[in-house]
């Protein structure tokens, strides 16, 4: 049979049109004999070039480079004594979805270039969809949300050339000093994952847990990689950037594929209600780490992820994390970062989706829907002839608390504009310099001055290059020391692309 009769037998199964009546033709547009014009009535062909024009959405800003995978979540510790959480209730096994990402790049970038990797995770749990949406650090770059958007224009291009700028970034970072302690981190190992199922995952900010009798607790929460941490030198990631700009999308499929499904083990790490109040760190610091010596890891569970998406755009793409999905017994903080994202994501997805994202499979929980959220663009599931108000005299119900919120806490105060009030132990520079001398040996040190040294030798000029000399010499004298002096001889070997990039 030839190719041409082979292809022409395929027409019996056919595809459809969008109204699903059969297409003509999928290779043959309609025309006035086989060389003359394109009729404007082959509505097939029409619909096809239609769609297709519409067929991307806009990428996430920022996080627009990810993968995920569908898994499970399974409670396997006691942890009720903290929250009532369906999910966190032991013998609880809940269907989830992970997606990895990095940071600054655009969708098609390099999967190993030097950055923060996101690390979101939606648990579709009896009593509605809850969201973590963390990185494989367990802090970040700045405090106050009115940040976020200058620091992320930051990291990406410049307006004029659309390059990314060393120059930039150093200028933000070391116009905001609170960045020293991720800066550090994204700056050593952590910056240079191997794979993302050999990093670990946190939460990040402070939330809220409360139990069965309404007690109250701070939490953090830290995913360890039951795969082992391994991480990229800058020679393997810039020669894996060329080789396979997707090396971390296809470990993690494949890696499936094969059968084998990484996990995680969740810890967290709990503050009584109160001791929020003195604690010598503000608790909800997002650029601050809570020492482990004054609240160690209790173990919760262990999440797997085992199964690929069937369609990357419909489960992966399309997927809509938010750190404001919470569920009874997990709230929000005061932390004001947490606070700018509670609202942030939910509104990105508005615009980036569709108004009724929350319709779609992938963002759909496993529960009734029973929202006032009414009609919009692409509205799917809706609530028949029901009542479209409430209060109403129909049978439709409503929520309706009043009085003390379970998931709360006390403010006060006149309305201003300010940093947090600092604490006896709040500083930018004692956390970086920590883990500098006490978590990095010579090696991750040196590997460290290289890759700063590296990164400003990129272009960087004064006056950030003062700043950014001062600022490693606040996180650690002679670590500043070492970086100015093979900045000044011009020696660094040249550091992976990304963030910091030379
Ligand atoms: C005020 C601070 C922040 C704002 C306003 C913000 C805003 C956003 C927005 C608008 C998106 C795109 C969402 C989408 O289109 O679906 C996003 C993605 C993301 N952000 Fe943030 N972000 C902030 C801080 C953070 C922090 C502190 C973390 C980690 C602890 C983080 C982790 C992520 C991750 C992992 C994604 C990708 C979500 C996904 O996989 O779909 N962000 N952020």
């Amino acid at each position: 049979m030839s190719k041409q009769q082979d292809a022409r037998s395929n027409r019996t199964h056919g595809s459809t049109t969008g109204a699903g009546a059969p297409a003509p033709s999928d290779r043959n547009s309609l025309t006035v004999g086989p060389d003359g014009p394109i009729l404007l009535h082959d509505v097939h062909f029409l619909e096809q070039m239609a769609h297709f024009n519409r067929e991307k959405v806009p990428e996430r800003q920022p996080h627009a480079k990810g993968a995920g995978a569908f898994g499970v979540f399974e409670t396997t510790e006691d942890v009720s004594a903290y929250t009532r959480a369906a999910l966190f209730q032991k013998g609880a096994s809940t269907e989830m979805l992970a997606r990895f990402s990095t940071v600054a790049g655009e969708m098609g970038s390099p999967d190993t270039w030097r950055d923060v990797r996101g690390f979101s995770l939606k648990f579709y749990t009896s009593e509605g969809n809850y969201d973590l949406v963390g990185n494989n650090t367990p802090i970040f770059f700045v405090r106050d949300p009115m940040k976020f958007p200058h620091f992320i224009r930051s990291q990406k291009r410049l307006p004029d050339s659309g390059l990314r700028d060393n120059h930039m970034q150093w200028d933000f970072w070391t116009n905001n000093p609170e960045s020293a302690h991720q800066v550090t981190y994204l700056m050593g190992e952590r910056g240079l994952p191997r794979t993302w199922r050999n990093m670990n995952g946190y939460g990040s900010h402070t939330y809220m847990w409360i139990n069965a009798k309404g007690e109250k607790f701070w939490v953090k929460y830290h995913f360890h990689t039951q795969q082992g941490m391994e991480f990229f030198s800058n020679e393997e990631a810039a020669t894996m950037a060329g080789a396979d700009a997707d090396f971390h999308r296809r470990d993690l499929f494949d890696a499936i594929e094969r059968g084998e499904h990484p996990s995680w083990v969740l810890s967290v790490q709990v503050m009584p209600y109160a001791e929020a109040k003195t604690y010598r760190i503000n608790p909800f610091d997002l650029t601050k780490t809570w020492p482990h010596k004054d609240y160690p890891l209790i173990r919760v569970g262990k999440m797997t992820l085992n199964r690929n998406p069937e369609n990357f755009f419909a489960q992966i793409e399309q997927a809509a994390f938010s750190p404001g999905n919470t569920v009874p017994g997990i709230g929000l903080s005061p932390d004001k970062m947490l606070l700018g994202r509670a609202f942030a994501y939910n509104d990105a997805q508005r615009n980036r989706i569709g108004t009724n994202f929350h319709q779609l499979p992938v963002n759909q929980p496993k529960v009734p829907v029973n929202t006032y959220m009414f009609d919009g663009q692409m509205a799917y599931h809706h609530s028949g002839n029901a009542p479209v108000y409430a209060p109403n005299s129909g049978d439709r119900s409503w929520a309706d608390e009043t009085g003390p919120v379970a998931e709360s806490w006390e403010t006060d105060g006149e309305m201003v504009r300010s940093a947090y009030t600092l604490r006896s132990n709040d500083d930018d520079f004692g956390q970086p310099g920590i883990l500098v001398r006490e978590v990095f040996n010579d090696e991750q040190r040196a590997a460290l001055v290289d890759q700063v040294a590296g990164s400003l030798l990129g272009g960087v000029r004064e006056p950030v290059l003062r700043r950014a000399f001062q600022y490693w010499k606040s996180v650690d004298a002679d670590v500043g020391q070492r970086i100015e002096q093979r900045v000044r001889e011009g020696s660094a070997s040249k550091p992976a692309e990304g963030m910091g990039e030379g």
